[in-house]
């Protein structure tokens, strides 16, 4: 079996649909980059010659440093665009940035952006490969696949795992790529969140969907806490801060609810004191420092698999 029949696509677009042997691939991948970033010489040959830009419309820390960290130590060209800083504040649209782009010879497009669907159009019109890195409330397939990661290094397995996302659920694409890749995966997924904060289609995703955090928590292998989005929100939620930190947050007599070993995971970027408390987020539970080391793997592992040549292999 060859790399390229393990994850048979040309782009990294969403975990909806990817199958159980493709996502294993590039978990596998992952396993074999990881090692790569604890080295003193953090750099591999492996994608020597190759160019790979990342295009970002909308805020990020982890992701984009990790996507150009990844590149790096893969030995590729990394560019990156944010649009603040790009001719999209001089109105030009997305389609014709990512064809000046192209005309210059990317492999690989990275791109972040808040519309749901803009990964998807622009891999439709492009040669490069495209990883969605975020698509407004959509997905963010390589959040999942380096949450899996981590929960696969902690646990030892995924499979019968029983995993709570809690708190904005809706605007989170975040949860929307956990749930689809935990359950192919063989986890049950529990959603927890008031109910203003819950996409109508909560249940069809797989979940099992909570209006209280207690139940959702009950038995839990992982904690998954999720930012309270106030970018995303164009009304009124939630009646107040201090009301949902007080009915939703992360505490200790709350995580004393999940099992004894229960790991405790947030995406990043934390509102200390809301959604989580920063005793929690801090404390000997807490693997989301984990989850951004793993984000340098999975991301390397990734652009290894879209960029590489068929016959390449992972660094021994
Ligand atoms: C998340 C995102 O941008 O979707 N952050 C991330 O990429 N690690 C979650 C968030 O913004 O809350």
């Amino acid at each position: 079996m060859t790399a390229r029949s393990l994850y048979p696509h040309r782009h990294l677009l969403g975990m909806e649909g990817l199958d159980a042997v493709a996502a294993t691939s590039l978990l596998d991948a992952a396993e074999s980059f990881f090692d790569v970033s604890r080295r003193a010489v953090r750099k591999v040959p492996t994608l020597r010659g190759r160019t790979v830009i990342n295009l970002f419309y909308e805020a990020s820390t982890r992701t984009r440093t990790s996507f150009e960290l990844a590149g790096k130590r893969l030995s590729a060209d990394v560019i990156n665009i944010s649009a603040s800083t790009s001719s999209a504040v001089k109105g030009e649209t997305l389609l014709d940035t990512v064809k000046n782009l192209e005309a210059m010879q990317p492999d690989v497009l990275v791109i972040r952006h808040p519309a749901s669907g803009a990964p998807h159009f622009v891999a439709a019109r492009t040669r490069a490969a495209v990883i969605n890195a975020g698509d407004g409330t959509h997905e963010h397939p390589t959040q999942a696949l380096l949450d899996a990661f981590t929960i696969r290094r902690a646990k030892g397995k995924i499979a019968g795992l029983t995993v709570a996302i809690c708190g904005d659920v809706l605007h989170s694409r975040v949860a929307r790529s956990n749930v689809h890749l935990l359950r192919t995966l063989g986890a049950k997924v529990r959603f927890a969140g008031p109910l203003t904060l819950m996409p109508p289609d909560a249940a069809a995703l797989g979940a099992e969907v909570f209006s209280r955090i207690e139940p959702a928590l009950e038995g839990a292998d992982v904690v998954m806490m999720l930012r309270v989005q106030n970018e995303r929100m164009s009304g009124t939620f939630l009646p107040s801060t201090r009301e949902y930190s007080r009915t939703f947050g992360l505490n200790a007599a709350r995580l004393a609810l999940a099992r004894p070993d229960a790991i405790v995971m947030h995406p990043g970027p934390m509102n200390r004191g809301v959604e989580i408390d920063p005793a929690i987020a801090d404390g000997a539970r807490s693997v989301i420092l984990d989850q951004v080391e793993a984000g340098v793997a999975v991301r390397m592992a990734v652009l290894w698999r879209l960029a590489a040549e068929a016959h390449e292999a992972p660094p021994a």
